[in-house]
């Protein structure tokens, strides 16, 4: 029978809320028949239908869609074998620019100058009476910080950090609540608005104001009464306001001071006033993976230090919150800290955070109360509390991020390597909060672009992160210079270069402007993503070939800009400086100019933009060209030697070809020399496996992944960490770090998902899942076995439906099963060497199988 498995308005299976004026539907075929494909589908919306032979993200094309209206989806298929199947769904259009009924209001009196450090969070409130019967009522609400809604001592919605994380000045999100069930008779409309990122202290130089002088809050709750009046309470001067509620302190960094002793009855109220903000904010539907409340963590180990501070042992590294429940005394104050590694003599190590003060401050009313931040969030496995004793605390933790959907899954015989896979999506987790972030603990926490940049395909083998990633994609657009150059990250808030780069175009880091919309592309057949970034990946690789252009004759395709503007082979452990990284920029930003004018000409040919496929196409020729001249003796030997190197044109084909494999030989050699032990920073990690595997050197590949010595991937699991580090040799044999002055203050973290990047090669080889069409409308399933391995299994969730691949080597035997999902095809290759085609459905096939 054939069946409709999931139903989705813009990645949404239920409760999407959209202003979008063109929601794009998709859905998923199921069939207990095999070879199963797609004849014709029809979508209907709102009196329009559209007869499709495509799965994946179909636009509405009808009437223009009214505000504040729920539209019924209605989706029949058949199949090449003559079943049908449909399913239906809903999606609601928000305000579609409608006028807000409300204006931004703040709190006049307060004025905050104060450097460094976040503004104290406001307060605002409304009183107000139903007199009627309420039929449905919603509040539409944003805010220039972090709010959360609360009516009648509820809060509304489940999400964290609203209105989320954006480049606010370009454009806004406004959340919509359901509050039907929340109003009464007499009923209190609260907010409290934080610093966050947009009034807070953000960024490692700790500015704050980035967006406004203080905070301000909008929000208009529309009622419809049950004899069908309608009402609109917006927020104006007839609010109220303090800055003396419980909410003492709220800062990303710093954390949280909460005072349970405050009775919001007794304190001071005022009267809020319109705010004149900057700039005219563009307010659209909430379109991203809100922050929500994921797993919740109990500690698996409690210490106590001499002087009665509690030390709690999550047994994973995560970001989130703590979660107290507490028997306390009015007064009292508990505090809680947060660090990531112990110190020798079991207290927090807190070195690493920098300026991050990462604490959660919290005083007591009288009796069992609980208590857990909303306005912060801190990276940590341990958390230190003080001011209790343990009988009378219980204490776990919320992971919070953002609402990904884990869609991949990889684990094989070898444990070390499971728990790689499972530090890679603890990484992930910890670093999808709003935007994609560099780390979870210290000062920083930024939209650092050259880390998703070499890491998105590995995070869409794990996740669904297709609304999360546009969503920040809308403001890399956005926030793209004139002169074509991305900042460095991502929303800037007054950073974007360090100051030793003019804004200009910065190899590896810009790039994350080409290669995340091509992996959403390749995982999610996302080609719209394509066409809204195309205009941005064009300018930009105009910008970075200008840069580049500086030379004579080859040297004209030879990125070589002063290494202090680059950040070249960033964290490559085989030197010790992080000057020294940046030297190696002119073969790493030659490469990044390759690869990017590379798969700009892929898009444009895509895009249709033939002239333009044609420029990058010869300009990537070119740059190939020089790289091998320049760099090599032209017979695949880099006159300097260094992994990454060699890794970059071997992965990206730069090589002529006799040549590629002469290089892949002398890449073995010098992994060799140093013990299979890896030397690459962020450019070289992701692909160093592959270029080895895919050239002849599926031993060295396998050896160096497998590798327990330091630096490689399995040395950081052997030594206990639950995520992906930032440095390859974060902690020494004595479980001490052993980062000292290298010109980066004390740059070390212990969840930085970049390395984690070598996830693509446990999908893509080990397991052998790859992408031939993108979406996987055709793939091909080309196990790879090597490193003692004798199992694997890899499974993604692709737009079609759930591909696996699960092999094992048993007496001489490989079997493999596959899962094939309705509407895709596949090419399976053995380690034998036959290919044979396969369509959907679960297959079982096996070869003769020689372990060496
Ligand atoms: C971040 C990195 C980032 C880098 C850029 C660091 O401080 O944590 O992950 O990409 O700076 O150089």
């Amino acid at each position: 029978m054939l069946k409709i498995s999931r139903l989705t308005v813009e990645h949404l299976a239920e409760g999407c809320v959209t202003d979008r004026p063109d929601p794009e539907v998709s859905f998923r075929l199921m069939s207990d028949r095999k070879n199963v494909t797609l004849k014709q589908a029809r979508i209907s919306v709102n009196g329009w239908s559209v007869k499709t032979d495509s799965q994946i993200l179909i636009p509405y094309r009808g009437n223009k869609l009214q505000p504040f209206t729920e539209y019924q989806v209605r989706v029949e298929a058949e199949d090449n074998t003559g079943e049908k199947a449909q399913a239906e769904t809903v999606f609601e259009t928000g305000r579609m620019e409608t006028p807000w009924k409300a204006e931004w209001i703040t709190d006049g009196e307060y004025s905050f100058t104060d450097k460094k450090v976040s503004p104290v969070p406001m307060m605002f409130r409304k009183k107000f009476k139903c007199i009627r019967k309420v039929k449905e009522a919603k509040i539409y609400a944003s805010a220039l910080g972090i709010y959360e809604l609360i009516v009648n001592g509820k809060k509304a919605g489940d999400r964290y950090f609203a209105p989320g994380f954006t480049s606010y000045r370009h454009e806004m999100q406004y959340q919509v609540y359901d509050v039907t069930d929340m109003l009464s008779g007499d009923n209190t409309l609260t907010a409290v608005v934080s610093g966050g990122w947009a009034v807070g202290s953000f960024v490692f130089t700790r500015v704050n104001r980035h967006d406004a002088d203080r905070q301000a809050f909008l929000a208009e709750l529309r009622i419809t009464y049950e004899d069908g009046m309608q009402e609109v309470i917006g927020t104006d001067d007839s609010w109220e306001v303090t800055e003396d509620g419980p909410y003492r302190m709220a800062d990303i960094y710093d954390g949280e001071t909460y005072d349970a002793s405050v009775d919001v009855e007794k304190i001071p109220w005022r009267k809020a006033a319109p705010e004149k903000l900057r700039f005219v904010p563009d307010l659209r539907a909430d379109y991203s993976s809100p922050v929500r409340a994921h797993e919740e963590m109990h500690p698996v180990a409690r210490t106590k230090l001499a002087d009665g501070t509690l030390i709690y042992d999550f047994g994973q590294n995560f970001a989130g919150v703590i979660k107290l429940k507490i028997q306390g005394k009015k007064g009292q104050v508990i505090t809680v800290r947060h660090a990531e590694i112990l110190n020798k003599d079991g207290s927090l190590n807190v070195e690493f955070l920098r300026t991050a003060k990462a604490t959660a401050a919290y005083t007591c009313r009288d009796g069992q109360q609980e208590y857990s931040p909303r306005f912060t969030y801190m990276g940590f496995r341990y958390a230190s509390v003080s001011g209790i004793s343990e009988e009378n605390i219980e204490v776990s933790a919320l992971a919070l991020y953002s609402d990904i959907e884990k869609i991949g899954g990889f684990t094989c015989s070898d444990e070390m390597l499971n728990r790689l896979q499972k530090n890679i999506i603890w990484s992930s987790r910890s670093n999808f909060v709003e935007i994609p972030t560099d780390c979870p603990q210290r000062d920083e926490r930024m939209g650092w672009t050259g880390d998703i940049a070499v890491f998105a395909p590995t995070a869409c083998f794990n996740f669904d992160i297709s609304r999360f990633i546009k969503k920040w994609l809308i403001d890399v657009r956005a926030e793209q210079l004139p002169t074509g150059g991305i900042p460095n990250t991502v929303p800037a808030q007054g950073y974007g270069f360090p100051a030793t780069m003019p804004a200009m175009a910065v190899d590896w880091w810009g790039d994350a402007c080409v290669l995340v919309p091509w992996a959403q592309y390749m995982a999610q057949g996302d080609i719209q993503v394509l066409k809204d970034m195309y205009p941005v990946m064009k300018k930009y690789v105009k910008a970075c070939r200008f840069w580049a252009g500086f030379g004579v004759g080859k040297h004209r395709y030879i990125w070589n800009t002063p290494s202090v503007l680059h950040f070249g082979d960033w964290v490559a452990p085989d030197v010790p400086k992080m000057s020294q990284w940046q030297k190696r920029s002119k073969w790493t930003a030659t490469a990044s100019l390759y690869n990017t004018s590379r798969i700009t000409a892929m898009t444009a040919d895509i895009l249709g933009e033939k002239e333009d496929a044609e420029y990058f196409k010869k300009l990537s020729d070119k740059v190939a060209d020089a790289y091998v001249s320049v760099f090599t003796d032209g017979k695949g030997k880099m006159k300097e030697e260094f992994q990454t190197a060699y890794v970059l044109p071997l992965w990206f084909k730069m090589f002529p070809e006799d040549a590629q494999k002469k290089a892949a030989e002398n890449l073995a050699q010098l992994a060799g020399r140093s013990d299979y032990c890896i030397g690459t920073g962020f450019p070289g990690t992701p692909y160093i496996l592959f270029a080895l595997a895919d050239n002849g050197q599926e031993e060295t590949a396998f050896k160096m992944l497998m590798n327990t010595k330091c630096p490689s991937w399995l040395y950081e699991v052997k030594s206990g960490a639950t995520t992906i580090w930032e440095r390859w040799d974060g902690l020494d044999e004595n479980g001490e770090c052993p980062i000292s002055d290298d010109g980066t203050d004390m740059m070390i973290s212990y969840n930085h998902y970049a390395s984690g990047a070598v996830g693509a090669f446990l999908y893509e080889r080990i397991a052998g899942i790859q992408a031939i069409e993108p979406g996987y409308r055709t793939f091909r399933i080309r196990p790879l076995a090597g490193g003692g391995i004798t199992s694997a299994r890899g499974s993604t969730d692709s737009p079609y439906g759930k591909i696996v691949s699960d092999w094992k080597i048993e007496e001489g035997i490989f079997s493999l099963d596959i899962e094939v999902p309705a509407g895709t095809k596949c090419a399976v290759t053995l380690p034998d060497g036959t290919t044979s085609e396969y369509g959907s459905g679960n297959w079982h096939l096996s070869c003769p199988y020689n372990q060496k």
